[in-house]
């Protein structure tokens, strides 16, 4: 079986490498002659746990190829996977999809015997149908198109792809769906529950459970937020709630608000397709507008805690990137909250194990420490923002030597209150007490 990875971001990179992993002989392809250089040198485009031994091991036994070179594998290929991005388009919320297309229309060109097309990036439904008319139009040679959305997360996205909860196909004909059988057959040693469906439902299942769990960490958040007011312990109310297997414990868990390149994305393009089709979708409309405001609303609390002045005043970030394991940027928290402080004409230094020089390109105005130490040295008030592990042991003797003030906002959650509660600090957590 030869695969062929067009794109090779996130998805297409980790997708590359796995498949390469269940012993399939795979070329990731890309536009971008440096980033393809640098993965031969073993120089990976992101930081992602486990991804650079993977990519090292499966490229030095030859079944992991990276070229630039579209024609010379996609002639080859039993499946041509398409990896490539589907951003926000500029204006309108709408997913643009101009990088898929051309794909299409090159992929077409270069045809030879029967293949399989799969798309693997997150497109709106009807994408897939598109695709096949645009490839009908530029070739003569059979071929069919998939559907297989990727549910990976960044941070856990090898675990992901290797045991993920379920597969979904979207396919047309037996001939194409024996394909992909064959493609996912090594994840029967686990059991994965393979769905099998038409092209467009499963365009719409990545859709809706990204939609969904955006809801429920909204919901989470709200009611964070109520809680504070009733004077009532959010960490009870979710744990509680969790423990109803109808509703379960994960994505429970209040916070800054969701970020990312795919909730916020996805929220949006599906609120766009509701509108194009006349329906309804008030909840993911909501979820969208509130996770901004939220996101928009962090240095409010942080001013107010602190008396409403914060000029002069050192406040360090600990954690940059939206979620732990990653030094993916975009749409974080820390993009609304650090420049909203530095208005208001606070000092900022910061610290995040792996994102600092991605952060670098966003938040200039600030001061990068090496260490939490350093960070942390003369400062006002500390402010959790991403859960990474080294945070979570912060002790009121650690900090005591290193701070001058006496303000500590933890936005996920993750310290123990108790440990300071006869501590000269002010700890607030979200949903935990009023400010
Ligand atoms: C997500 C989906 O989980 C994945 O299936 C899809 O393929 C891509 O989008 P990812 O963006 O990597 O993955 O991160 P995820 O772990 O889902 O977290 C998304 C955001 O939600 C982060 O900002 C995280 O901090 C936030 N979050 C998550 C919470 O605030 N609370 C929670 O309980 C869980």
């Amino acid at each position: 079986m030869k695969i062929v990875m067009l794109g090779t971001g996130y998805v297409g990179l980790v997708s590359g490498a796995c498949f390469s992993d269940f012993g399939f002989d795979v070329t990731c392809l890309d536009k971008d002659k440096l980033k393809i250089k640098n993965l031969k040198n073993g120089v990976m485009p992101i930081f992602e746990p486990g991804l650079e031994d993977l990519v090292k091991k499966n490229f030095l036994s030859g079944r992991l190829k990276f070229s630039t070179d579209q024609r010379a594998h996609v002639k080859n290929a039993d499946a041509v996977f398409i990896a490539v991005g589907t951003p926000t388009r500029r204006g309108d919320g709408h997913a643009d999809l101009t990088y898929v297309y051309d794909a299409a229309k090159e992929i077409a060109s270069y045809l030879n015997g029967y293949t399989v097309i799969v798309t693997k990036s997150t497109v709106p439904v009807g994408t897939s149908q598109k695709i096949k008319e645009i490839i009908k139009k530029n070739t003569n040679a059979e071929f069919d198109v998939v559907s297989n959305p990727e549910f990976l997360r960044e941070g856990s996205a090898i675990e992901d792809f290797m045991r993920p909860n379920r597969v979904v196909v979207g396919h047309e004909n037996k001939k194409s769906k024996t394909v992909l059988a064959s493609i996912y057959k090594p994840l029967f040693l686990f059991e994965t529950p393979i769905l099998y469906t038409d092209l467009k439902s499963a365009e719409l299942i990545k859709y809706a459970s990204n939609a969904f769990l955006a809801v429920k960490i909204s919901f989470i958040n709200q009611m964070a937020d109520l809680c504070e007011q009733l004077d009532t312990d959010i960490n009870d109310i979710a744990k509680g709630m969790g423990l109803d297997k109808r509703i379960g414990n994960k994505f429970l868990h209040p916070g800054p608000g969701y970020g990312g390149s795919c909730f916020p994305k996805d929220t949006l393009a599906l609120v766009q397709t509701s509108k194009q089709n006349d329906v309804n979708l008030s909840i993911v409309e909501t979820v969208v507008r509130y996770n901004r405001d939220r996101k928009k609303s962090l240095a409010r609390k942080i001013i107010n805690l602190m008396g409403g002045d914060v000029t002069n005043k050192k406040i360090s970030v600990l954690g940059l990137s939206f979620k732990p394991g990653t030094d993916d940027m975009r749409e974080s928290p820390s993009l609304d909250l650090i420049p909203e402080l530095l208005k208001k004409k606070a000092k900022i230094t910061a610290f995040d194990p792996v994102a600092k020089n991605e952060a670098k390109k966003f938040l200039k105005k600030i001061k990068y420490a090496e260490s939490i130490h350093e960070c942390i040295k003369g400062s006002d008030c500390v402010v959790l923002l991403t859960e990474w592990s080294e945070f979570r042991s912060l002790s009121p003797e650690f900090l005591s030597g290193l701070m001058e003030g006496k303000y500590i906002f933890d936005f996920r959650n993750v310290l123990d209150p108790n440990v300071f509660k006869k501590s000269k600090f002010k700890l607030y957590q979200i949903g935990r007490e009023k400010i």
